[in-house]
């Protein structure tokens, strides 16, 4: 959360900062603070009263807590309230004109979209992934530093890719996956599974049971 409001308010591309923090998604010992890196910390469930839907937009920078679950669901109840959402792409990505990012994803530099590949909503990708032509990534997905999606690879909702994890070409992750850092990934995954090691194989436990935080 800090590092994208740092980004967010030094980047060039025009956003202003975050309006307000999101006063249960800060440490315990954050919350009772009235500010947060000078910014007013607010309970999420009052955030229209504050600042009302019509007026400003959300943006939810959350991390891969219980494999991007607590994201997802602050998402989804900032739609229920009726938000708009920003969606940010470093001006230091590598990006291509025909770019398809969904709402409030986020994309570090560094990072490379290449042309025809698809970016759902609410992912962050993080800095100098590589996420090849035709390749898809999901809704809520978390995409570490430095891995590797290969051409027309789909990686489907809620998954999460550890740091130079790689995604073999044409394969497909199935959604709530866990890609533990440097796997090499070469066949399709089952749903809800976590998978290590070069070439990866499935651990026993259900990626829903590892305490991501
Ligand atoms: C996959 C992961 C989530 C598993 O975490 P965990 O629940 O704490 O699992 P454990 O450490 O108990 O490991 C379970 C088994 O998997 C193996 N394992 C775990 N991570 C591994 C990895 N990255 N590569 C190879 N083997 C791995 C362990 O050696 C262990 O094997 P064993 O049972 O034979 O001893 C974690 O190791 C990981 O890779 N996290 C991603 C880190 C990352 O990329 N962070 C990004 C920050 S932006």
């Amino acid at each position: 959360m800090a590092l994208a409001h740092v980004r967010k308010t030094v980047s060039p591309s025009g956003y202003r900062g975050l309006r307000a923090f999101d006063s249960l998604s800060l440490a315990r010992s954050e919350r009772d603070e009235q500010t947060h890196f000078g910014l007013p910390v607010i309970p999420f469930e009052e955030i229209e009263h504050h600042y009302p839907p019509e007026k400003y937009g959300l943006f939810i920078p959350i991390g891969y807590r219980d494999v991007n679950q607590l994201r997802r669901e602050r998402y989804e109840m900032g739609k229920q309230k009726q938000y708009n959402f920003a969606t940010y792409v470093s001006s230091r990505a590598s990006t291509w004109p025909d770019l398809s990012v969904g709402e409030n994803s986020l994309i570090y530099e560094h990072a490379v979209i290449q042309p025809f590949a698809e970016i759902d909503k609410n992912t962050i990708i993080r800095s100098g992934a590589h996420v090849s032509h035709h390749a898809l990534v999901g809704d809520h997905c978390f995409i570490a530093a430095h891995a590797v999606i290969a051409g027309n690879a789909k990686v489907q909702d809620q998954c999460f890719l550890g740091l130079n994890s790689t995604i073999r070409d044409n394969i497909s992750i199935a959604p709530g996956c866990i890609i533990a850092a440097g796997a090499l990934v070469l066949n399709d995954t089952e749903e809800n599974g976590v998978y290590v090691g070069v070439p990866a194989v499935k651990l026993k436990k259900p990626a829903s049971e590892l305490n991501l935080e």
